[in-house]
């Protein structure tokens, strides 16, 4: 009997400790919510005391405004760790208080974290104004600024998180494993330089659902070593679209595997649905791939393939791509194109892009129906097809 008891309470006093999350707020460690103030060094001193923390553990940001310089997360953690933010993160106005190092807001090497809420404020235009210069400008081409980076990091949500003005990309996962993006948001100016929304790359099992992004460049832009990504309810514009690639940079790169995108809105942007490679050998590959329910709104790409990018013909002239672009089906895409050019594809001369599927497409231009252009390319056609298919 008095075993049993014993073993009552052990469990009883388990169960206790494993609901209690221990909670840090960031201005018990001396974040000052005003804007000014660097809070840094306090955010820096709340995550070590979560991360090791033996029972889940809650970062709490209130509401405010919160400055941060460049400041990085690590891990591996204890236990698993929600942040909480109510409030917003300001980058300092100078941009160059960033420093060189490419990231603003980094978690490394973490495992269960989730992010709730916040507002990121990367203050990116000073930095988008040095660059239109041309003057020499911190990180310029080589170490662009992201707001919000995960670097090797596992089972992680992010959720109802706001991001303005990064300098480049805004969230970066890379080299991640089993990662939720649900009610995002994204805003920058359609004119801001690599704004990209969401970039994912060398990760697998990453779903993005739920999200509106409106910036400079792609909305979501999917890297080399990818697979196993999930987008759906996606609002798109402006942007530069969703977009697989630029694959094929370099010789050797892993490939892009089981990407689907569905139910998701494209307004204004400069392409819907993309697949972009450059014009150069690689042994990449982009396959099994769907593009399914969605609706163009003045886009002026809607679908396209391009395996001949070659940004001011340096470093691939006269080549062909390497990447071998198989199985991507395009399924009820309906809308309106702002080209006349509604679906094209410019697939590789030496890899011809092979088992593309189209079904049931009907995009138009100025009201008459847009016309398709294809290079290289094999697959089938059934359903709908405005404009003609020329698969
Ligand atoms: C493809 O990716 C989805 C996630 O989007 C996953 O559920 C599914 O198992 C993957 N399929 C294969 C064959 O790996």
């Amino acid at each position: 009997m008095a075993n049993f008891v014993v073993s009552f309470v052990a469990l009883f006093l388990f169960y206790i400790f494993q609901q209690s999350n221990a909670s840090y707020n960031v201005i018990t460690f001396g974040a000052k919510p005003d804007g000014k103030t660097d809070s840094t060094q306090s955010f820096l001193k709340a995550w070590s005391a979560a991360c090791s923390s033996a029972s889940p553990s809650i970062v709490y940001v209130p509401q405010g405004s919160y400055l941060l310089k460049a400041i990085v997360f690590s891990g591996p953690c204890k236990n698993k760790i929600t942040v909480q933010i109510d409030g917003t993160l300001v980058a300092p106005t100078d941009y160059r208080a960033l420093g060189n190092s490419g990231y603003w807001i980094l978690f490394i090497k973490v495992n269960r974290v989730s992010v709730f809420g916040g507002t990121l404020d990367a203050r990116g235009a000073g930095f988008w104004a040095c660059r239109k210069s041309g003057v020499n400008c911190p990180g310029h081409v080589h170490l662009l600024i992201q707001s919000i980076t995960f670097n090797w990091a596992n089972d992680i949500l992010i959720s109802g998180l706001t991001s303005i003005n990064s300098q480049s990309m805004h969230l970066v996962i890379n080299s991640c494993n089993n990662v939720l993006v649900r009610n995002v948001r994204v805003t920058a100016p359609a004119l801001s330089p690599n704004t990209d929304g969401i970039h994912v790359q060398i990760s697998t099992g990453v779903t993005i659902t739920g999200s509106t992004i409106q910036t400079g460049d792609d909305c979501i832009s999917i890297g080399p070593s990818t697979k196993n990504m999930l987008m759906s309810s996606i609002k798109c514009g402006p942007g530069h679209g969703i977009s697989i690639g630029s694959l094929g940079n370099t010789v050797n790169e892993g490939g892009v595997e089981n990407i689907t995108l569905t139910n998701s809105i494209f307004r204004g942007s400069d392409n819907g649905v993309r697949i972009k490679s450059w014009a150069r050998p690689s042994n990449g590959f982009a396959r099994n791939v769907v593009f399914q329910n969605l609706i163009m709104n003045n886009v002026k790409n809607p679908i396209i393939i391009d395996q001949n990018y070659c940004p001011s013909n340096q470093g691939c002239p006269h080549q062909s791509s390497g990447v071998k672009i198989s199985q991507v089906t395009f399924r009820n895409i309906q809308g309106t194109s702002a080209t006349p050019e509604a679906v094209t594809f410019n697939c590789s001369p030496s890899n011809p892009c092979s088992g593309i599927i189209l079904q049931d497409i009907k995009l138009t231009y100025m009201n008459k129906a847009a016309t398709s252009s294809c290079k290289n390319i094999g697959g089938t056609s059934s359903g709908v097809l405005m404009p003609a298919s020329c698969v």
